[in-house]
């Protein structure tokens, strides 16, 4: 059954490129990756499906390797109506600060469909999912075509539910990974069991591969990973300030500025629970902010825009691990080599 789609042990270097979405995950970027003997990632998250299609398109142009891409699994909404007018009031003068409007915060399910459509016409060798699994016959349908599902996964029941569904491999995401968590209930607070931990459950108990993730940075970290039983390690903010990477310059900046000194876990910017730099929109709304994905994340858009236009990384979300201190500014096959 698993005959035809990528085995991820058989990667020469069991590193892969997480898929960011929001501007940092880039065709050039996902090639590169791939290029130096690891697997590079899309992000289609945010992304209409037409720019999805170029994008794969645009990588596939620059690596005859293998490819992955990533999808948002949309979830029922868990946004209570009274709770985010409530918040959106509290944002007000932020919204003055930056001179912008509040965001509509409206519900969409990311272009599931039209996205699943684009994999299945495309087929990148790897298709992984966060937030939420596909079901059984998407599954069947994907590994029909050759293509290998992972599902991001943040416990062992989590684990286990993905594995019933029949995905082929499992992202374990640990609780120093940067970004979104990819707790399944959106309305739960993410567990912060230990990687390692985590790593030995879902491998002992499982038996599909494991991917390992959060809060990797070094050569130690992915070795660690790999004894721990992962067939790779997948790193994002080690990939951060790659030269191939789209994150802004704010986002840039602010990884390399002394002034943060540490990350924090809210649900402040998008209404679900991501690690970013911890800076003074997170001090100033973390406590008021109610769970809401995607509402939240339309309500405070506008505002976040406004900041990175401003060059205020104060505003914006600056998603980031544990490890960004040891991000480096450097060409993507380079890190590769650095971690390997
Ligand atoms: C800026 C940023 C954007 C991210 N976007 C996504 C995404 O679109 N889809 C996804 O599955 N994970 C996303 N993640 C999480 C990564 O897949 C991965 O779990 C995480 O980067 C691992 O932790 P690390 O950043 O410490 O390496 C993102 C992470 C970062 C830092």
């Amino acid at each position: 059954m698993h005959n035809d789609v990528l085995d991820l042990r058989s990667l020469a270097v069991p590193v892969i490129a997480a898929p960011m979405a929001g501007g940092p995950s880039t065709p050039e970027l996902a090639a590169a990756a791939t290029n130096a003997g690891g697997l590079g990632f899309l992000a289609a998250g945010y992304l209409t499906a037409e720019t999805l299609a170029e994008r794969i398109a645009a990588a596939r142009a620059l690596t005859s390797g293998p490819l992955g891409v990533n999808l948002f699994v949309p979830q029922a909404s868990v946004a209570a109506h009274d709770a985010i007018h409530r918040y959106a009031a509290t944002l007000e003068d932020e919204a003055s600060r930056y001179h912008a409007k509040l965001g509509e915060p409206r519900y969409d399910d990311d272009h599931w469909a039209a996205k699943l459509e684009v994999v299945m016409d495309l087929r990148p060798d790897v298709v992984s999912f966060t937030f939420g699994l596909p079901d059984a016959e998407q599954c069947s349908r994907l590994r029909a075509l050759g293509i290998a599902t992972v599902a991001t996964v943040t416990t062992l029941a989590e684990g286990e539910a993905a594995v019933a569904r029949g995905v082929d491999v499992l992202a374990a995401q640990g609780p120093n990974a940067g970004g979104h968590r990819g707790t399944l209930d959106a309305a739960a607070t993410p567990p912060t069991q230990p990687l390692d931990q985590l790593l030995r459950a879902t491998t002992i108990r499982l038996g599909v591969p494991v991917i390992a993730a959060g809060g990797l940075m070094t050569a130690v970290d992915v070795a660690d990973v790999l004894a721990y039983g992962a067939v790779a390690a997948q790193l994002g903010t080690a990939f951060l300030l790659a030269d191939e990477a789209g994150s802004s310059p704010v986002h840039r900046a602010a990884l390399q500025d002394p002034q943060f000194g540490e990350t924090a876990v809210t649900r402040c910017f998008s209404g679900r629970y991501a690690r970013g730099l911890r800076n003074r929109f997170i001090d100033e709304h973390d406590a008021a902010a109610p769970f809401g994905y995607p509402e939240i994340h339309y309500l405070t858009s506008p505002l976040r825009a406004a900041a990175v236009r401003a060059g205020d990384p104060h505003g914006v979300n600056v998603w980031a691990g544990t490890g960004f201190r040891k991000a480096k500014a450097a060409p993507v096959a380079d890190i590769i080599a650095s971690v390997a």
